[in-house]
């Protein structure tokens, strides 16, 4: 079985005390950090340099996820700021197998994401290259929206064709709908609201974890 990871979701958190928002998660095994352009998604969310702060005070490994239209001219900007992971769209403007070979170069890991009307094809491709595959459960641009299980049967189809590489699921997980997206094969766990709005993210961490490994 592939290692279960929780990856907390800052776009739910309180941007006024970011630090203290890391502190409360510091327990998770990635941050997600949701970047959207008003462009690819319609809303806009935060950049680099918010990401970059972020990083300097919080250990936790950097799951960047670009909902944005040109992944390939801002994936430089996003490795300098920290991110140890750059996820980007399949639907976005810039070519695919330049932005991943770009991410690669910059030494970082490459992950493609895939909203929920795309088919796996798209990601299937560049697999070899790739450490994670972004399959969402929600449309892109707004957290707290519900869970659509109607994805899984991507989950289900990417995990026989590579038993090892990392699939993450972004959008209304929580500790029932994780369970559904584990036994899909899902393995990485995008949480935002049901971290952020508990009354004890640790705890809430790890009922995730546990849920997704029962
Ligand atoms: C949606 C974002 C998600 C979102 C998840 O566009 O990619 O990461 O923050 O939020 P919840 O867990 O609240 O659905
Ligand atoms: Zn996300």
């Amino acid at each position: 079985n592939n290692k279960v990871k929780i990856s907390p979701s800052i776009l739910a958190s309180d941007y006024a005390n970011l630090q203290s928002e890391l502190e409360r998660i510091s327990t998770s095994d990635l941050i997600h950090v949701d970047v959207m352009d008003g462009h690819f998604v319609p809303n806009i969310s935060i950049g680099a340099p918010v990401t970059a702060a972020c990083k300097k005070v919080c250990d936790v490994p950097f799951d960047v996820h670009l909902m944005i239209s040109n992944p390939l001219d801002y994936a430089e900007d996003f490795a300098k700021a920290g991110a140890d992971i750059i996820c980007f769209h399949s639907e976005c403007d810039s070519d695919t197998e330049e932005t991943i070979n770009k991410i690669l170069s910059l030494g970082k890991k490459a992950g493609l994401a895939i909203k929920p009307a795309t088919p796996i094809d798209e990601v299937v491709k560049y697999l070899d290259k790739l450490s994670m595959v972004l399959v969402m459960t929600v449309e892109p641009g707004f957290g707290g929206q519900s869970f659509m299980e109607s994805t899984m049967p991507k989950v289900e189809a990417i995990r026989k064709i590579n038993p090892d590489i990392d699939i993450e699921v972004d959008g209304g997980i929580n500790a029932e709908t994780i369970k559904i997206a584990a036994k899909a094969g899902a393995n990485v766990f995008v949480a935002g609201s049901a971290v952020f709005k508990s009354e004890n993210p640790a705890e809430t961490i790890a009922i995730l974890r546990k849920n997704a490994q029962d």
